[in-house]
C-alpha cells in the first residue's frame, strides 16, 4: 500500500482557532490515518502573525509543517524560528533577503517518504509581491526529483488566480490548496493530471463574525469610518481543511475530501499570553 493521507488545514485564527485544532487534530490524525499535516497559521497569534510559543504548540498538536501568508512577519518574534526550523515556510515570492525558507522537505509521519511544502502569495488585490508564476517554476526545479509529494498553498484573494495556479501546476504538484479568503469553497476536485485542488479550505476559527473578527466591530468600522479594533470573534468555531489521498510513488492524488469539524464555544477573552499582543508596536 503506497497511499498517504495528507491533511491541509486553513488559516488558524487566534485562540478560538488554536483551541479547536488542539481539541480535534490528534483524534483526526488517528481516525483517518493521516500521514502528513500542513497548517496555515498566518492568523494564529492574536489574529495576525505567529509567535514561537504558538508554533511549538501547533507542532505538539500534530502539525508537521506550518505555512504563513501576507501576515508572515506581523509578530517579529517568529523571525528566529523562520530562520532555523525546517517545519515552517514563508511566502516563496518575497524578496530574496526576507527571513525564512521558500520551501521545505520533511519526512512523513511514519518516516517512509518525504514531502515538500511551499506557499506563494497571489498578486491580485494583495500587497505587491514577486511573480508567483516564476516562483513556482523555481520551486519545482529546486525540490529534489525523488520528493514526489509536493504541496503548494496558494495564499491569494482572487479565486481566478488560484484556479489558474491549480491548472498551471496540474500534474506537477500533489495538492494545490487555497487560503487567505477564510471561506471554504465547494470546488474540491482532482484535476486531469492528478493534482488535488481547492480554491479555499476555509479558516479554522470563529465563523460567527467576519473572517474571524467580531461582526459588531467590523460593521462599526464600515458604517462610521472610525478606527475600530477588530477583536477576534468567539462563536461557531470550526476546524476546516481538506484530506487528500495520494500515491507516494508518483505524487499523484486520487481523492480530496473537505473536512469541517464544529468545536465547542469557550467563554472568556479570545486571547492569552501566547498571542504576543503589545510586543510589536
Ligand atoms: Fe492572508
Ligand atoms: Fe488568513
Amino acid at each position: 500500500m503506497s497511499d498517504i493521507h495528507i491533511l491541509c488545514i486553513g488559516d488558524v485564527v487566534g485562540k478560538p482557532g488554536r483551541d479547536v485544532l488542539a481539541d480535534h487534530l490528534p483524534a483526526l490524525i488517528e481516525a483517518r490515518r493521516i500521514g502528513l499535516v500542513v497548517c496555515n497559521a498566518e492568523n494564529a497569534a492574536g489574529g495576525s502573525g505567529l509567535t514561537p510559543e504558538i508554533f511549538k504548540k501547533l507542532l505538539a498538536a500534530g502539525v508537521d509543517v506550518v505555512t504563513l501568508g501576507d501576515h508572515a512577519y506581523r509578530k517579529k518574534q517568529i523571525i528566529p524560528t523562520l530562520e532555523t526550523s525546517d517545519r515552517i515556510v514563508r511566502p516563496a515570492n518575497l524578496a530574496v533577503a526576507a527571513a525564512g525558507k521558500r520551501w521545505t522537505a520533511v519526512p512523513t509521519r511514519d518516516g517512509s517518504d518525504q514531502a515538500a511544502v511551499a506557499l506563494v502569495l497571489g498578486q491580485m488585490y494583495m500587497k505587491p509581491a514577486d511573480s508567483p508564476w516564476a516562483a513556482v517554476e523555481r520551486l519545482l526545479k529546486e525540490i529534489p526529483a525523488d520528493v514526489r509529494l509536493r504541496i503548494i498553498d496558494v495564499h491569494a484573494e482572487a479565486s481566478s488566480e488560484k484556479i489558474a495556479m491549480g491548472w498551471n501546476l496540474d500534474g506537477r504538484a500533489t495538492l494545490v490548496f487555497g487560503t487567505h479568503t477564510h471561506v471554504p469553497t465547494a470546488d474540491a476536485c482532482i484535476l486531469p493530471g492528478g493534482t488535488a485542488y481547492i480554491s479555499d479550505v476555509g479558516m479554522t476559527g470563529p465563523y460567527d463574525g467576519v473572517l474571524g473578527r467580531r461582526k459588531d466591530r467590523v460593521l462599526k468600522s464600515l458604517l462610521t469610518d472610525m478606527p475600530t479594533f477588530y477583536e477576534i470573534a468567539t462563536g461557531d468555531v470550526r476546524l476546516c481543511g481538506v484530506l487528500v489521498t495520494a500515491d507516494t510513488r508518483t505524487g499523484r492524488a486520487s481523492a480530496i475530501e473537505r473536512i469541517e469539524i464544529r468545536g465547542q464555544a469557550r467563554p472568556g477573552r479570545p486571547y492569552d499570553k501566547d498571542d504576543g499582543m503589545g510586543q510589536n508596536a
